[in-house]
């Protein structure tokens, strides 16, 4: 079947109209016979070559994913691959390898493939302005995915889940599991280069906060966190200066050593019974890793976020607390809808709006869920979005 991209009709439609005023224009000096052989030849023309580049002109949504490495993202990929599964969309899903160099390529591969629209979801914030830029000079419809795309106009809409609530719902669980006062309180965090680190540990810091102040917790691996410590609301700088200390870089790696380090410099007023915010499940499992082994830590409880299935059997087993389950599968719905509406030259729902720092990107977004052995059966076998034999324990 011949496929061609919307900007290909209305060339040839465009083409159709001058060629029937130049017709009227030479006053039927040569026959209407020639001039409708001429249109034929230049639509086939045409045609033809829409056809040359018929794998080119076929994709009309393209999608950037951040990383292979990390299981959320291979989750995106395979909820996007399921929701598109008998549908006649043309996308194709690149992955930028922790690369901003790598992306921006992505983005060029994607536009000379003809996409009218971009879902991306950025491995560095500010960094993939330049990438989605050069989206929007093509015409492009650029949709920011899951983190936002940071200081450039070039951003058009927002898909995303509550970040703000992903992080009060963590640090909400340390509040609700811990017992007595002045439990000492390990705080760590995402990439600063990622704009969800900010809003994660800005709702975390919503609920710790007045429980800090109260005596509840005690802030135990972060100097910038305890001179900010009366501070309800910190500003991005604050809270940049926070995240600097306590970054994982979303790295398990970095994850592990930061938390040997905080370990070893710790006196034993700072171990017992603890809570540490773990930003998200694959930092969590190495944090985990490391308390548990130190034998001055009698017992933890840590965060988590995604619900990755290792996560989901380290819960069962009782060696993560839990986790904020972000059914992805609404996410890639989102996307798409909103992809589907722009092809069809509609206007895309949308449910609220954020700053990037240099207009209000119009978004939609999507709740969250918090999963702990208590009702992990129920939000994720029982709503199909892991099989209970992927897991062994389970009851
Ligand atoms: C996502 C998380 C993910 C993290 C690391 C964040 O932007 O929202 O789901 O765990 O990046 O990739």
């Amino acid at each position: 079947m011949i496929t061609l991209s919307r900007k290909r009709i209305q060339a040839i439609i465009s083409l159709v109209r001058q060629i029937t005023s130049l017709e009227r224009g030479i006053q039927m000096k040569k026959s209407l016979k020639t001039i409708s052989l001429m249109i034929a030849a230049i639509m086939f023309a045409l045609i033809i070559t829409g056809c040359g580049n018929s794998s080119d002109s076929k994709i009309s949504v393209g999608i950037v994913l951040p990383t292979k490495d990390e299981p959320r993202w291979v989750q995106d990929e395979q909820r996007f691959k399921d929701a598109l599964d008998g549908t006649d969309y043309t996308t194709e899903i690149l992955f930028s390898q922790g690369s901003s160099a790598k992306e921006k390529e992505n983005v060029e591969t994607l536009i000379n493939k003809g996409i009218e629209v971009l879902i991306i979801c950025p491995q560095d914030g500010d960094a993939a302005a330049a990438a989605v830029e050069a989206a929007k000079k093509e015409g492009i419809t650029v949709i920011s995915y899951d983190r936002l795309i940071t200081n450039t106009d070039a951003v058009d809409y927002y898909v995303t889940f509550d970040s703000l609530a992903v992080g009060a719902a963590q640090a909400q669980y340390l509040v609700d599991n811990v017992e007595g006062t002045n439990v000492p309180l390990y705080l760590y965090a995402g990439a600063a280069s990622d704009n969800n680190a900010f809003l994660f540990f800005e709702g975390a810091w919503s609920v710790l906060q007045p429980k800090i102040a109260d005596g509840t917790f005690k802030i135990a691996n972060s100097k910038e966190a305890e001179s900010l410590k009366d501070k309800a609301d910190l500003s991005r700088d604050q809270l940049g200066k926070i995240i600097g200390q306590v970054t994982t870089n979303w790295e398990p790696s970095d994850a592990k050593n930061k938390a040997q380090t905080h370990l070893t410099a710790a006196s034993d007023d700072l171990k017992g019974n603890v809570a540490i915010l773990a930003p998200n499940d694959g930092t969590a499992r190495s944090i985990a890793d490391v308390f548990g082994t130190d034998k001055a830590v009698s017992s933890f409880v840590i965060t988590g976020q995604d619900a990755e299935k290792a996560s989901i059997q380290y819960i069962i087993d009782g060696k993560q607390s839990m986790t904020v389950f972000k059914d992805v599968r609404t996410l890639v719905k989102d996307a798409m809808d909103m992809a589907v509406k722009i092809l069809d030259g509609d206007k895309p729902e949308t449910t609220g709006s954020y700053d990037n720092g240099n207009k209000d990107v119009k978004a939609k977004q999507t709740d969250v869920i918090v999963v702990d052995k208590d009702n992990v059966k129920k939000e994720l076998i029982e709503s199909k979005y892991y099989k209970e034999s992927e897991f062994t324990g389970l009851k």
